[in-house]
């Protein structure tokens, strides 16, 4: 079986040490990955392209031997394979052209979805054959609840006032879009398998903008559903949920009949998280992606709680979100070295 340290951690089992990867490991912080991202205009374009995507993928593993790989794509290549306009504006992120009103989804189609995002199987598939067999591959998309965000906002917001009045007033019409949502998901998550990932995670990001009742009805309800519909496809396949920002309401996603961890985002305690989700599933975090901008003895003594946290339990290294551009990559090697020599403390 390929993936080793981190699918058999999934799995159960405990090392000396955790599987260490990032969450936007490969990225602007790396020169190689400017060196090739300045070789396209549009970034969709850059994701399609699959000898580029692959190359971006394996970088960080080859400079850095983590533990898994992500396969470099956006999650907002569903809303583009779906038919809406999607493009990305340098400095600003993502825009889409917004849906307003409930008719429009009815012009999004799940028909070509396999046609339009089968340069991202392609890249998965060269990942895999270029990998070595102990680092394992990780497929990933959008959960509804942040993709519909992006699909009726338009663009990233602070309020998400647009989507959550539309979720409050029409909860029918928002619940077809999210049921849209979950099954081209599961199309798109079944697809990166058959390619060759070996494990998915569901990036919920805006999760943390729901009060409790709409965080149940609009993500974790949608997420279960997808990880059921996946697994009844591929019964092993472990599937990481990142309820972003969700606070002490991640209680309710130790739903081990669906996910075989749970990412923490930074604001979550490691002893709280210890004490509460570990006895129950496996978690994944949570260090702040600024503590790897400082580098040094911050980095060092911050990345040492977590683990005396949390590495006796099932537990994956990475971070509370993804990397930002600013981190000197050899920060990066300094958190792979604390993590790979860590010692339990003797008391
Ligand atoms: O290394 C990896 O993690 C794999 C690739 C990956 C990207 N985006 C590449 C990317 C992954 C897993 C994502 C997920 C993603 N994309 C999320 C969920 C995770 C999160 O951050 O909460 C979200 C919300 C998006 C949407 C998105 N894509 C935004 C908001 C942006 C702009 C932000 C920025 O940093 O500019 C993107 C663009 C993007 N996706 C970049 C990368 C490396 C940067 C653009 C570039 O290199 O030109």
């Amino acid at each position: 079986m390929s993936g080793g340290k981190l699918l058999e951690t999934l799995a159960g089992t405990r090392f000396a040490t955790p599987p260490i990867w990032l969450m936007r490991q490969a990225g602007r912080y790396l020169p190689e990955y400017r060196a090739v991202r300045a070789t396209t205009r549009s970034f969709l374009e850059f994701c399609y392209t699959p000898e580029k995507a692959t190359e971006v993928t394996l970088q960080p593993i080859e400079r850095f031997g983590l533990d898994a790989a992500i396969i470099f794509s956006d999650i907002l290549v569903i809303p583009d394979a779906l038919g809406q306009k999607v493009w990305f504006e340098e400095g600003e992120g993502p825009k889409l052209e917004a849906l307003t009103d409930p008719a429009q989804f009815g012009q999004l189609s799940r028909a070509r979805l396999a046609e339009h995002l089968a340069p991202v199987y392609r890249a998965i598939k060269d990942t895999r054959a270029a990998l070595p067999k102990e680092t394992a591959l990780l497929g990933f998309a959008g959960a509804p609840f942040t993709l519909a965000c992006y699909m009726i906002e338009g663009s990233g917001s602070r309020e998400f006032a647009k989507v959550k009045l539309w979720a409050y007033r029409h909860p029918e019409s928002f619940a077809l879009l999210i049921d849209l949502l979950v099954e081209a998901i599961v199309d798109h998550l079944c697809n990166q398998v058959e390619a060759g990932a070996d494990a998915v995670q569901l990036f919920d990001s805006w999760a943390g903008v729901l009060p409790e009742e709409q965080l149940f009805s609009w993500s974790l309800e949608p997420m279960v559903r997808i990880a059921h519909g996946l697994r009844a496809r591929h019964p092993k396949i472990p599937v990481i949920a990142f309820p972003r920002a969700v606070g002490p309401a991640a209680l309710m996603y130790r739903r081990p009949d669906a996910f075989s961890a749970l990412s923490l985002d930074t604001g979550m305690g490691a002893h709280w998280a210890a004490r509460e989700l570990q006895p129950h599933i496996c978690v994944q975090g949570n260090l702040d992606p600024l503590m790897l901008v400082a580098g040094g003895p911050a980095l060092e003594r911050e990345a040492t709680r977590i683990l005396d946290k949390l590495a006796p339990g099932p537990f994956v290294f990475n971070l509370g979100h993804g990397v930002v551009p600013q981190t000197p990559p050899d920060h990066v090697a300094q958190l792979v070295e604390i993590v790979r020599n860590w010692k339990p403390s003797a008391s």
